[in-house]
């Protein structure tokens, strides 16, 4: 299969996670023996967020802002990359355009932002999109997409299966609720609702929670 896997700097960055980056590499080690195609997408977590405070309080545009955040994603994306050492290929891809040109030489693509304006879960999106990727991964820092933020709302449920159609419902219900929303980026959703994705967000600690969505297994919040 054609994978889009998209890992939460809040997972991997938040702070710094040698240890679960090592078993990310092992865990994509194994998916490319088996034949899958690669895609990963890296987020830069706390970090990111503590160099975008700081060119806020310098008065940089939001450009330049968003751009230090980049940075920071193809740094943490540079550190698994090199852990995978030639199974990925010598420069971070910055481009749609050298992620396809990087996988059609049979590596995984580790990267991280694209450009200023969006998040890294547009970028897969776009990525799964383009590359006609059979499924997107996103790992996070929750079980799921929840009926309502869990952190306020002992009583939400996990969802295990939804459709695009009811994700929008879910989503327009928690506008007001900082966190739900964030899990899955409206303007990447718009992209995998367009595109039919089949997409699984799950438990990113965790990173066997992935071999499981790769083999169909119940895991996560299955949406197609
Ligand atoms: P994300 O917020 O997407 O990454 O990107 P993250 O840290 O993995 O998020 P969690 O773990 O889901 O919470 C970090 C920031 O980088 C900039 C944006 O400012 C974004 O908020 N960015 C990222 C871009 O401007 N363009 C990109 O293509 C990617």
């Amino acid at each position: 299969m054609k994978l889009v896997i998209r890992i939460g700097g809040s997972v991997v960055a938040s702070p710094l996670n040698p240890k679960l980056i090592r078993e990310y590499a092992d865990l994509l080690t194994k998916l490319k023996s088996e034949g899958h195609e690669l895609v990963v997408v890296v987020g830069g977590g706390k970090a990111a967020r503590l160099y975008v405070q700081a060119a806020k309080e310098l008065d940089l545009p939001e450009k330049e802002q968003d751009l230090v955040a980049i940075f920071v994603t193809r740094l943490v994306a540079w550190l698994l990359a090199r852990k995978l050492g030639e199974k990925t290929c010598e420069k971070i891809p910055e481009t749609i355009e050298d992620a396809e040109k990087c996988l059609k030489r049979n590596r995984i693509v580790v990267m991280g932002g694209l450009k200023p304006g969006m998040t890294t879960d547009t970028v897969a999106a776009l990525l799964a999109q383009k590359l006609k990727a059979d499924m997107l991964i996103k790992a996070t820092n929750q079980d799921g997409i929840y009926t309502m933020d869990p952190k306020k709302h002992p009583e939400a449920k996990l969802l295990e299966n939804i459709k695009f159609e009811d994700l929008d419902k879910i989503f327009e219900k928690a506008e007001h609720e900082a966190g739900i929303h964030q899990i899955l980026d409206s303007e990447a959703t718009k992209i995998l609702k367009k595109t039919k994705m089949k997409t699984v967000v799950l438990n990113g600690y965790n990173p066997k929670n992935i071999l499981k969505a790769v083999k169909g297994e119940k895991i996560g919040t299955i949406i197609q």
